[in-house]
């Protein structure tokens, strides 16, 4: 049989910079999906990287007195060591100067002009450095940026075009026949109507800086950073090296992006693909964007945050955890020590954390760490196991459709079912009356640990191995199937419960 696969993606990230917050929103969203697709049985291949041509990152160079690469070299551990401190399951990492990208960007190129698609013109326009986009004197606002604000430049050059116009109504046709091809909705709709509005013909090439890759027919130019970004989706998972593993993986399941790369992604890229025959994606997602203490998070106002000093703040998993519970997956969201703190100290310490430490101690306590499958159940059981069974259904439709802050919500709810359990079976009560069904009360604790640790797990993949560890299961909780051919409810096999400290110490301040 073959397995089932998917393809994620997140943008490649310029190196010009270090990352921050808005980086990790990104990545950790899609590490998210990638861990919720392999308990789900899938063959998962998860991409990121780094966008490492440009002008942008030929000035940054040049103001250090250094060579391009030489700064793409330096920056991209930046990346890289993040990654691995948030504990990002990513399968593969691609950086635009490898050889292996540049062949595939040259073939493409090429096979694009020859086709027609691209011709050689004059390009005139406004130009923002920083985005490296021109717009029309139409697009500003208020003779700037319609996208960051700032002076844009009058800029003319000789220039390759990739006829785009062409491809106005095709492009409309897919969109709208695939209705969830760009998501959420308000996503959707903002494509639909600027695709409706026409395309005009986009300059894919520039002669006014060096650091890109050529053309492959005219080396005076180099490829528009966006062409040659876009296509590492294709490049990392082995376009023109290993085809059986491109027909395998491609079309992408999901580019997960902001919502400031929206154009880029939902308009351009689909329309440079069917140019050269190959399937568009099947999503796109573009998320918010966070503010910092309620104002735009901007070099300039030196708010920037680290994602690694919030690491060692406050741990790892609470940061993943915080960013998909305290605003809903889609819409923007304001980051400040206070809101953290509050959702580590409630939702963690308080809810989650206590009923993890209330369970072990009891199931120690009364019957010296040992767990047994039932044999009886009566109604109010059933009931727990119905309930319980429903709200994983409910987090599995949420995370399909990337809802993650219903999806916790979902995990959420079973965490208070276990407590009401707690509460109207009071097994302190079983005990001292040496009830049978103590035995029977204990297991479904023990199960509902189990569970909700795997619901959490794709947030707090850390926290919820060390849950089982503690509940006494040998396998490793990413090899875990929350699907398969085994019923969930029933899989794991049933051991020794240890001691636990306290899974989410309480933050003072
Ligand atoms: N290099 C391009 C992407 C090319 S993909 C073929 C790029 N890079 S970026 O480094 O500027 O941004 C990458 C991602 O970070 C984007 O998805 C962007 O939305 C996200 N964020 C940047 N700042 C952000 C916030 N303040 N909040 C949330 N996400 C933000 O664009």
């Amino acid at each position: 049989m073959i397995k089932k696969r998917y393809y994620i993606t997140t943008p490649i990230y310029y190196i010009n910079d270090v990352p921050h917050i808005g980086h990790a929103y990104t990545t950790i969203a899609a590490d998210i999906m990638a861990r919720y697709k392999r308990i789900g049985g899938y063959d998962v291949f998860f991409l990121t990287g780094t966008d490492e041509h440009g002008q942008k990152v030929e000035q940054a160079a040049s103001k250090q007195g250094i060579a391009p690469q030489e700064l793409a070299d330096r920056m991209v551990y930046g990346f890289i060591d993040l990654w691995k401190k948030l504990n990002i399951s990513n399968t593969g990492f691609i950086r635009t100067t490898e050889e292996r990208h540049k062949k595939v960007v040259q073939y493409i190129f090429k096979k694009v002009f020859e086709k027609g698609d691209i011709y050689l013109g004059e390009y005139e326009d406004w130009y923002c450095v920083p985005c490296e986009s021109y717009f029309t004197e139409f697009q500003l606002v208020d003779g700037k940026c319609p996208d960051c604000l700032r002076q844009p430049e009058r800029l003319k050059e000789e220039s390759y075009f990739f006829r785009l116009s062409g491809y106005t109504e095709k492009l409309l046709e897919y969109i709208e026949s695939h209705k969830d091809f760009i998501m959420p909705e308000i996503r959707y709709n903002e494509v639909i109507s600027f695709v409706r509005g026409g395309l005009r013909d986009l300059s894919v090439s520039r002669t006014s800086f060096q650091w890109g890759i050529k053309v492959p027919m005219n080396d005076k130019h180099v490829v528009y950073v966006w062409f040659d970004a876009l296509t590492n989706y294709l490049t990392g998972i082995g376009y023109l090296e290993d085809d059986e593993h491109f027909q395998a993986f491609w079309p992408c399941d999901m580019h997960l992006i902001g919502k400031d790369i929206l154009r880029f992604h939902g308009v351009y890229w689909p329309c440079f693909l069917m140019s050269m025959g190959i399937e568009p994606p099947r999503h796109i997602f573009a998320h918010g964007w966070w503010t910092i203490e309620g104002q735009k998070m901007s070099k300039s106002l030196g708010n920037v945050i680290d994602p690694n000093e919030v690491v060692n703040t406050y741990g790892v998993d609470e940061f993943r955890f915080f960013l998909f519970r305290e605003v809903p997956f889609g819409l923007d969201g304001d980051f400040s020590k206070n809101a953290i703190v509050g959702r580590i100290n409630g939702d963690l310490a308080n809810d989650f954390g206590n009923l993890v430490s209330r369970a072990v101690t009891m199931v120690n306590k009364f019957q010296k760490g040992k767990i047994e499958r039932p044999e009886k159940k009566n109604g109010i059981d059933e009931n727990f196991e119905t309930a319980i069974r429903r709200f994983v259904d409910e987090y599995k439709k949420s995370m399909d459709t990337f809802s993650y802050y219903k999806a916790l919500q979902n995990a959420f709810d079973i965490i208070s079912i276990m407590n009401k359990y707690i509460d109207s079976e009071a097994p302190w009560r079983l005990n001292k009356e040496k009830d049978k069904r103590l035995s029977t009360v204990m297991f479904n604790l023990w199960n509902g640990l189990r569970i909700s640790a795997l619901l959490f797990y794709p947030f707090m993949p850390v926290k919820s191995q060390k849950i089982w560890e503690a509940i006494g299961i040998k396998r490793p909780i990413e090899k875990a199937l929350l699907e398969g051919e085994e019923d969930f409810y029933y899989t794991e096999d049933i051991s020794e419960i240890t001691k636990i400290s306290p899974i989410f110490p309480r933050i003072e301040g």
